[in-house]
């Protein structure tokens, strides 16, 4: 089939290389030149394991390529919408990019000559606004579907191809909501195959899935860095605690994970959107939990420069901090709303001087130049000389530090554990004050 990906950052990208890889003709559209030419010539403009060769392997094979030029979506039978909608300052999402995607769109649907032709909006929105472009899209014949996108990154491709589930959000016309599904499950059909549980509501559902599940993820990482807290105050382990009551299938394992909390450029953005919708639509106190949920999850970065004031009783000023980690989570590069990055603004800004690494993070920040931050190439440059360390990204070649070895480079040898990822014996071992989140 002829698809059409407008919009090219994470989720567009992947999702173009994803739908060209199960045998579809792709273009990808983005008003970013830089970005379209890195992609055309097959370089993943961003880190995400995996994605660079299912990029490479369909350019080369000519089904996917990429564009700046909107009219090459003329034809294709299938317009996938994937632009960012970044949190504004008030919090509620930023609707330009989605707009304009549609302003620029509408003049070329309806050349479609393989059949029904169908547009797809993945990005993240608040409720409301597929039946509110969906009045622009019935009038240029043409049915609008809401397919939220799940993926996570570090695993973008794999949830792309094997997704937990499929949401479709259709019309309430039955026969356009009919024959709109029947285009969508031939897009999706080898996924559809290995039995992924499809799903078909109403749009505002839809819109509103996406919203619920990344909000009851962030729910469940603030409450369980709460708990660590009172852990903390108490001399309990969160990470025993954790495993306990994660042991009841009801509560789950996952996302029990105490730590410096959430960041990324989904879950704090979405919780905030989702408030700011909740609230226009005159039911923002039933969203308050959401609230809470962010303050400690902010909370949580304040709770390190409280531990590392207590770990270097004769001050934070001209210390030397390492801090081990920029990216918001392993297995990526981004670095949108990280932890690590405020904590290690916290720590500069109480005068310590600090030291950040990151693999893949890292070159990107030293170009990008961060003011009181010292950006080192590797874990042992940032160590070296330094009188406390954090753990702020839990990438294995960080938790596989030899605490040992640590210590021989270190002036002081003090340790945070901000993701309560280290073997906290062996550090002790070593001869080092350990201090976890929540974790004796
Ligand atoms: C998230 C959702 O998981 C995904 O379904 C959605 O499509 C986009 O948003 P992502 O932002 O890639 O994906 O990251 P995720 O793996 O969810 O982690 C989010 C943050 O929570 C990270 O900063 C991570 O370090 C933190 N986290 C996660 C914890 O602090 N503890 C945990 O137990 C789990």
């Amino acid at each position: 089939m002829r698809i059409s990906m407008i919009g090219c950052g994470y989720l567009g990208a992947v999702h173009a290389a994803s739908m060209a890889e199960i045998g579809h003709d792709v273009v990808g559209i983005d008003v970013d030149e830089h970005r379209i030419s890195a992609l055309a010539a097959g370089r993943a403009p961003f880190f995400e394991p995996g994605f660079e060769e299912v990029l490479s392997r369909n350019v080369a094979s000519g089904r996917l390529r990429f564009t700046a030029d909107i009219s090459a979506a003329e034809g294709s039978q299938v317009h996938f919408i994937g632009v960012g909608t970044p949190q504004t300052p008030s919090g509620a999402a930023d609707m330009t990019y989605v707009d304009s995607a549609v302003d620029a769109l509408e003049p070329h649907l309806g050349r479609c000559v393989e059949g029904e032709e169908i547009v797809v909006g993945k990005s993240t929105v608040p409720v409301g606004t597929a039946a509110r472009l969906a009045e622009r899209f019935d009038a240029a014949g043409t049915t609008l579907v809401w397919n939220p996108e799940f993926l996570r990154e570090g695993f973008a491709v794999k949830d792309t191809l094997e997704p937990d589930r499929m949401v479709y959000g259709l019309p309430a016309d039955t026969f356009r909501a009919e024959a709109a599904t029947a285009v969508l499950d031939e897009v999706y059909a080898p996924i559809l195959a290995t039995g992924v549980k499809r799903l078909t509501m109403d749009y505002a559902t839809a819109e509103l899935v996406k919203v619920s599940a990344n909000s009851f993820l962030a729910l469940k990482i603030s409450f369980i860095n709460a708990v660590a807290q009172v852990c903390d105050a108490a001399g309990a382990d969160v990470t025993s605690l954790a495993e306990a009551i994660g042991l009841d299938a009801r509560i789950g394992h996952r996302f029990l994970r105490a730590g410096i909390g959430f960041g990324g450029g989904c879950l704090p953005k979405d919780i905030r959107a989702f408030q700011a919708r909740a609230a226009e639509l005159g039911t923002g106190e039933a969203l308050d939990i959401l609230a809470e949920a962010d303050r400690v999850n902010l909370r949580a970065r304040s709770v390190v420069l409280d531990k590392a004031r207590q770990m270097l009783d004769d001050g934070l000023d001209g210390a030397r901090v390492a801090i081990l980690g920029a990216a918001f989570k392993p297995d990526s590069d981004d670095m949108r709303d990280s932890p690590a990055l405020e904590i290690a603004g916290l720590l500069a800004a109480a005068g310590a001087r600090v030291a950040i690494t990151d693999p893949q993070a890292g070159a990107i920040l030293a170009e990008q130049g961060r003011e009181g931050l010292e950006v080192c190439e590797t874990a042992d440059e940032a160590l070296r000389g330094a009188d406390l360390a954090v753990l702020t990204t839990e990438w294995r070649q960080f938790t596989s530090i030899d605490p040992v070895r640590a210590a021989s480079l270190m002036r002081r040898t003090n340790v945070i554990d901000g993701r309560n990822s280290l073997d906290a014996g062996a550090w002790k071992g070593a001869g080092f004050s350990y201090m976890g989140m929540g974790r004796r």
